[in-house]
C-alpha cells in the first residue's frame, strides 16, 4: 500500500471516529454512530496491517490473533446481558490497559530503530507513561469489573491518609521516571521500571477500592478516559499517528463525559479521581415508617384519574425487561388523553444512556423523554409518578441526610407530585445500598412484584 493511500486511509478513519462520536451523542443517530466507528475501525485495521517496508509480515499470526479475539469479542457480546455491559466495558478497559503495559515493555526491550540523544530520551519517556498509564487503567478497571459484578463489595475502602499515600506514590513515580532515564543511558532502567508498574498497579486498585457505589458510573467513564490516554501512549510508542488520534480521541471524550457525570451528581471531578471524597463520614439515617401496599387495579384507577403521568425508569425496568409493556402503557393511557412523560436520571440503570436505549428499544417516542434537569421543577404539576425498579436516584436522603452515602447527588423528586407508585419486588436497597425514606412516605404506594409482570397486571386493567 502506497504511504499517501495510508495517509488517506487513516484520515478516513479519524473522520469516520468523530463521525460516531458525534452520532453517538443523540438517541436519533446513535445507531449511524456506531455503523460509522464499525467502518472506520476496519478501515484503519486494514491500513495498519498493509502499512509500507514490510513492517507488518507475520500475516498468518495476525489473522490468527485477529480470529481468536474477535471471536472471543463477539461471543461476549452475543452472551452478555444489557444489564452486564457495564462489567463487558470494564474489563474491556482493562485489556487497552494492558496492551499499552506490553507494547511498552517489548519497546523498552526491542526498540527497533536505534536512537539516540533527545530523540531517545523521548522515547523511554513514552514508555514509561505509557507503562504507567496502562497499568493504572488495568487494575483500576479489574476491580471496577469486579465490583460492577458484584464479585468485590461495593463499599468504599477508606484507608487512613490515603490522599497523603496518593501523593507520596506519585511524587515516588516521578523521582523513580528520572531514576529510569539516568540507568537507560547505560543499557539499564528494566527495575526503576518494574517497581514503578507495581506501583501504579497498586494506585489503580486503590483509587477504584475507595469510590463508593454510587459514585461508580464516573469512574468507569473515568476509566473510560485512561484507557483512551494508555491508546495514545502506545500510539507514541509504536509511532502510529492513527491510534494517537483514535486514544486522545477516546480520553478527551471520556474525561468530558466524566466532568458531565461529575456535574450532574454535583460531585467534584477531582475528588472522584483522588477516590473517597463526597462518601458521607457518619452513619445514614435507617428508614422508618409504615408501607403502603397497592395493586395492580388500584394503579390503573389512580391512572385513569390523572391527567399529568410521570414515569421514572430505573434498574429494575432492565432487569425485568418491562420497557415493552411500559410503551404499552404509555401509549395506551396517551390514547386516552392522558399527558404522559419519561424523567431519566443521568445515572439511572448501570450505564450512561441505558435507559434511552431501553426506552428507544421499545419505541418509546423521544419527544416525551426528558432529562432530570428539565422536568425536576415541573412534579409539584404531576399526579401521579410510576417509579419503574429505581430508588436511589428518587431517594429523598440524597438531598436532606448529609451523612447518606449519596448526599448531594441530584434526585427526581416525584414526592413533590400527587401520588408515587413505586414498583419494585421487596424493600431491599438500591445500588448504593441506602434506605429511601420515599417509599414510607404518605402519598407513596409500594406495588410489589416483577416490573413486567406487575406493569402487564396494570395494562390488563388499564384495557379491561
Ligand atoms: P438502583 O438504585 O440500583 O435500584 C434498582 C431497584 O430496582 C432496586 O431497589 C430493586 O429492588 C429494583 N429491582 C431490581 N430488579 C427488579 C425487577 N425485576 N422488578 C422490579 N424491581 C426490580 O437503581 P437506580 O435507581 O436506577 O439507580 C442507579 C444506581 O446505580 C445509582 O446508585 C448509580 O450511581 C449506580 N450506577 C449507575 C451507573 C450508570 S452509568 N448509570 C453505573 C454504575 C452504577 P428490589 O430488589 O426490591 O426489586
Amino acid at each position: 500500500m502506497s504511504q499517501s493511500l495510508i495517509t488517506m486511509s487513516y484520515l478516513a478513519a479519524t473522520i469516520l471516529f468523530i463521525l460516531s462520536l458525534s452520532g453517538l451523542s443523540h438517541q436519533e443517530t446513535a445507531r449511524r454512530g456506531n455503523y460509522y466507528g464499525m467502518i472506520g475501525m476496519a478501515i484503519a485495521i486494514i491500513a495498519t496491517t498493509l502499512t509500507l517496508n514490510g513492517a507488518v509480515n507475520a500475516y498468518v499470526v495476525l489473522i490468527l490473533a485477529l480470529l481468536i479475539g474477535g471471536s472471543i469479542g463477539a461471543m461476549a457480546a452475543l452472551k452478555v446481558e444489557m444489564t452486564q455491559m457495564p462489567e463487558l466495558v470494564a474489563i474491556m478497559h482493562s485489556l487497552v490497559g494492558m496492551a499499552a503495559v506490553l507494547v511498552g515493555y517489548a519497546n523498552f526491550m526491542d526498540p527497533g530503530a536505534a536512537l539516540s540523544g533527545a530523540e531517545k530520551t523521548i522515547h523511554e519517556l513514552e514508555i514509561y507513561i505509557g507503562i504507567l498509564i496502562g497499568a493504572v487503567t488495568f487494575s483500576g478497571s479489574v476491580i471496577a469489573f469486579g465490583k460492577l459484578s458484584g464479585k468485590i463489595n461495593g463499599k468504599p475502602l477508606l484507608i487512613p491518609l490515603r490522599h497523603w499515600l496518593n501523593l507520596g506514590l506519585l511524587i515516588f513515580v516521578i523521582g523513580l521516571g528520572q531514576v529510569f532515564l539516568e540507568q537507560t543511558e547505560s543499557g539499564g532502567g528494566l527495575y526503576p521500571l518494574l517497581i514503578m508498574t507495581f506501583i501504579a498497579l497498586i494506585f489503580g486498585v486503590h483509587m477504584v477500592m475507595a469510590i463508593g457505589g454510587a459514585d461508580m458510573p464516573v469512574v468507569v467513564s473515568m476509566l473510560n478516559s485512561y484507557s483512551g490516554w494508555a491508546a495514545a501512549a502506545t500510539g507514541f510508542m509504536l509511532s502510529n499517528d492513527l491510534l494517537i488520534v483514535t486514544g486522545a480521541l477516546v480520553g478527551s471524550s471520556g474525561a468530558i463525559l466524566s466532568y458531565i457525570m461529575c456535574r450532574a451528581m454535583n460531585r467534584n471531578f477531582l475528588s472522584v479521581i483522588a477516590g473517597g471524597f463526597g462518601t458521607g463520614t457518619g452513619e445514614a439515617a435507617a428508614v422508618e415508617g409504615d408501607v403502603y401496599p397497592i395493586d395492580a387495579e388500584e394503579t390503573a384507577q389512580l391512572l385513569l384519574a390523572a391527567k399529568n403521568i410521570m414515569i421514572i425508569p430505573g434498574y429494575g425496568m432492565a432487569v425485568a425487561q418491562a420497557q415493552h409493556t411500559v410503551n404499552d402503557i404509555t401509549k395506551l393511557l396517551r390514547e386516552k388523553g392522558k399527558k404522559v412523560r419519561f424523567g431519566i436520571h443521568p445515572v439511572a440503570g448501570r450505564m450512561p444512556g441505558h435507559m434511552n436505549v431501553l426506552l428507544a428499544e421499545a419505541k418509546v417516542p423521544y419527544d416525551i423523554v426528558y432529562e432530570m434537569d428539565e422536568i425536576n421543577e415541573d412534579f409539584p404539576n404531576v399526579d401521579v409518578t410510576i417509579v419503574i425498579g429505581a430508588n436511589d436516584i428518587v431517594n429523598p436522603s440524597a438531598l436532606d441526610d448529609p451523612n447518606s452515602p449519596i448526599a448531594g447527588m441530584p434526585v427526581l423528586e416525584c414526592w413533590k407530585g400527587g401520588t408515587t407508585v413505586a414498583l419494585k419486588r421487596s424493600m431491599a436497597s438500591g445500588y448504593a445500598g441506602v434506605g429511601n425514606p420515599l417509599f414510607v412516605l404518605e402519598n407513596t404506594r409500594m406495588l410489589f412484584g416483577d416490573a413486567n409482570d406487575t406493569m402487564q397486571a396494570v395494562l390488563k386493567a388499564l384495557q379491561g
